[in-house]
């Protein structure tokens, strides 16, 4: 069973051969970010313009790198949403094309649930499917923090969301801040590694009480605009270092404690991350140190398919499939689309 999946939400163009769910037979992804980075951010004008230019040149790459031809695909997946309209209409136009081309079913998939299912691609299958569930996924994106209870296919609950900043977010803010470039979460990433995370007492925001699931990062954005300033001068690299480290320290506790408190509080044996900041070297390690001291089983995706991809989007598109979840060739892209 092979799905062509299509993911063009943001700034990467992506197509993926998958095959049963679970098997990635191909997922090129051409980034745009050398075009967005003089900007400091992500122009949705230029990225609908690039999605345009690379889309047939990514699927023809997919098809070939799975060495198969539009004859062998089953189904065409689809991101229709949330994400930037423009850049998202690029890639439901392509796939209602290949859908009509080939008489095929369409399946439109939310953005969301493809970056939880990256967790279930092969290359980290370490649970039977038939064990998997329920999960909690905190997802962590450059648009979205929230934790969300997985109780079965396509069946979620969201337990808590960010008030404001997503934590993806808070990481490029914080990179421009120390004028590292975009994306910033990479960046800071590696600074981290060569900084102190005790040298400044940045304040974990927690959320207490009813809302304990909820997250804000608006604060810690502010700290750190206001610790830069306090130094008086440019800041050293030193000093950037360990801003960086001490930054990505409060965020990561923060965002991993809020998991693991979810999941004992609903008494749920596995906690699993996705999302472009799960590929967050801290936090992947820490998630799973707590899960493993909590006796809870961690799913951690594999690297590669944290960060926006078509693949995640193939895996996610397998169950709706199995449950003749198709979607009319009327599909409209829906830039807010929730969960
Ligand atoms: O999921 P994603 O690729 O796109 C959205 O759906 O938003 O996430 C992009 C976000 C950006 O904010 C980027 O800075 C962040 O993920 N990110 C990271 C890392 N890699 C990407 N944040 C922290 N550490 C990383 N290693
Ligand atoms: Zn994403």
């Amino acid at each position: 069973m092979l799905i062509l999946a299509i993911e063009t939400s943001c700034d990467e163009t992506s197509a993926a051969v998958v095959k049963d769910g679970v098997e990635v037979l191909s997922n090129p992804i051409a980034t745009q970010t050398e075009f967005h980075q003089k900007y400091g951010g992500i122009v949705p004008e230029i990225a609908a313009r690039k999605h345009v230019e690379l889309i047939s040149p990514i699927i023809q790459e997919a098809l070939d790198k799975a060495n198969i031809t539009f004859k062998d695909i089953d189904a065409v997946a689809v991101t229709y949403g949330p994400g930037l309209i423009g850049s998202l209409i690029v890639g439901v136009c392509a796939a209602k094309a290949i859908a009509w081309t080939q008489k095929i079913p369409l399946i439109g998939v939310n953005h969301l649930e493809g970056h939880i299912y990256a967790n279930l691609l092969i290359s980290n299958f370490q649970f039977p499917i038939s064990n998997l569930f329920p999960f909690l996924c905190l997802l962590v994106s450059g648009g979205h923090t929230m934790i969300v209870h997985v109780k079965g296919h396509g069946n979620y609950e969201t337990l808590g969301r960010t008030r404001d900043d997503a934590a993806g977010e808070a990481f490029d803010k914080v990179a421009r801040v120390l004028g590292l470039g975009y994306p910033g979460g990479p960046l800071i990433d590696k600074l981290a590694k060569e900084g102190n995370p005790n040298s400044i007492p940045f304040k974990h925001p927690m959320i207490e009480g009813e809302y304990a699931y909820d997250f804000s990062f608006s604060g810690i954005k502010t700290a750190v605009v206001n610790h830069v300033k306090s130094l008086q001068s440019t800041v050293n690299s030193v000093q950037k270092k360990n801003i960086a480290a001490s930054f990505q320290k409060v965020v990561v506790e923060t965002l991993v404690e809020k998991l693991i408190k979810a999941a004992k509080d609903k008494n749920v044996q596995t906690v699993s991350i996705a999302g472009g900041v799960s590929a967050n070297s801290e936090l992947r390690e820490y998630a799973q140190k707590r899960a493993d001291e909590e006796k809870l089983k961690a799913m951690i995706p594999p690297f590669e398919y944290c960060t926006d991809n078509a693949a995640m989007i193939g895996g996610a598109a397998y169950y709706k499939f199995k449950r003749k979840d198709f979607s009319p060739l009327s599909l409209k892209p829906l830039a807010s689309l929730r969960l």
